[in-house]
């Protein structure tokens, strides 16, 4: 049996918050429609936050409204606080992130509060659904700088399972671990996973890498040799947290496919498909650095998509 893990397409958050100029909200519809013609299953396709501050994502509940009508794609977005989890459940999404970081310096540079008073905002996202009578709507909960910080230096491991414990008896339905600056590498990767899966139990888990230092894809690697089964990734490598130094793109929406189709993992995802789309979206924003070695180098002669392989699936002699 070949084994399914999750790509979920973060470039429409992630990616944007990066890029100056704003992209029209039409485009970024038409990015969304055109991850789910190449098989992406989820996507995270926008930012509730103040416009003042982002107005990249001005056109939140648009381009939520608009993405929630594609068949077959399971829509999120990223929420930094109360106000924004009751915009987004506005909107319609029925799966939400929230975002906190596991070094304090960030939080207060991300959302302006310590990381007890954002784990605070957070009981009181899950009471306000619950009292709204919105139990429907899954609250995803992200542990940023999850294995350092390019303000705070190093991060404790304690301190991040502390966190995921704290949010997942505040409630939350999945966690997300989050190497915010690309700190991380695949022995930490291997060990903090493994405690996070034992603690998160049936409760989904998910791995945000960036590359920022080239190790993105190892860390890949190393979260699926401890369990995980769920990533994020950007087209075109695009991302990075503006309020954190250095920080740059994320792992390679292509890239991490390609690793993992390879493997013998089925994403359900098609990479030619991507990078026509990726094409387009370098038209669209000019100027904008673009990372991935799909694009550069094309596929091998000899690939082909886990599911439509005969043969016996490559990773349970890897992992
Ligand atoms: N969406 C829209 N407006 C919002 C909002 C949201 N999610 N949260 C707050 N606001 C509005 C408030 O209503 C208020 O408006 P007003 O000036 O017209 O009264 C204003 O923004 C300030 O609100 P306040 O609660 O004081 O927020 P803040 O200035 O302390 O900023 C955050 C806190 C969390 C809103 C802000 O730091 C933020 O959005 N950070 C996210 C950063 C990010 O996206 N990082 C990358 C992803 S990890
Ligand atoms: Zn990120």
């Amino acid at each position: 049996m070949t084994e399914t893990v999750t790509v979920r397409e973060v470039g429409l958050r992630d990616g944007l918050q990066m890029v100056g100029a704003v992209l029209d909200t039409d485009r970024k519809i038409e990015w969304c429609r055109r991850e789910a013609a190449a098989g992406v299953a989820a996507i995270e396709a926008t930012s509730f936050v103040p416009p003042k501050l982002l107005p990249q994502f001005a056109d939140a509940g648009l381009v939520a409204h608009a993405a929630l009508r594609i068949e077959g794609l399971e829509t999120s977005a990223l929420v930094p606080n109360l106000k924004g989890a009751q915009r987004a459940i506005d909107a319609g999404l029925r799966k939400i992130d929230f975002v906190l970081s596991a070094s304090n310096e960030h939080n207060l540079r991300n959302v302006r509060r310590t990381t007890d008073a954002s784990l605070d905002d957070f009981r009181q996202i899950v009471a306000s659904r619950n009292d709204g009578g919105r139990r429907d709507v899954a609250l995803g909960a992200g542990v940023a700088t999850a294995f350092g910080c390019t303000i705070e230096g190093r991060v404790a491991p304690a301190r991040v399972l502390a966190i995921v414990e704290a949010l997942l008896e505040a409630g939350a339905d999945a966690i997300t671990i989050a190497d915010t600056v690309g700190y991380a590498n695949p022995a930490q990767v291997r060990a903090l996973l493994r405690d996070v899966l034992a603690l998160a139990g049936s409760r989904p888990v998910t791995c945000h890498f960036h590359d920022t230092r080239g190790l993105g894809l190892a860390n890949v690697c190393a979260a699926l040799e401890a369990g995980v089964r769920a990533f994020d990734a950007s087209l075109a490598g695009l991302g990075g947290c503006p309020f954190a130094p250095h920080a740059t793109g994320n792992i390679d929406t292509e890239d991490c496919v390609f690793l993992l189709e390879s493997m013998g993992f089925d994403t359900g995802i098609d990479i030619e498909q991507l990078l026509a789309l990726r094409r387009d979206v370098e038209t669209w924003l000019p100027g904008e650095a673009f990372a991935g070695a799909i694009a550069r180098a094309g596929l091998p002669k000899h690939f082909s998509r886990a599911a439509s392989r005969v043969s016996p699936v490559f990773h349970e002699g890897i992992l």
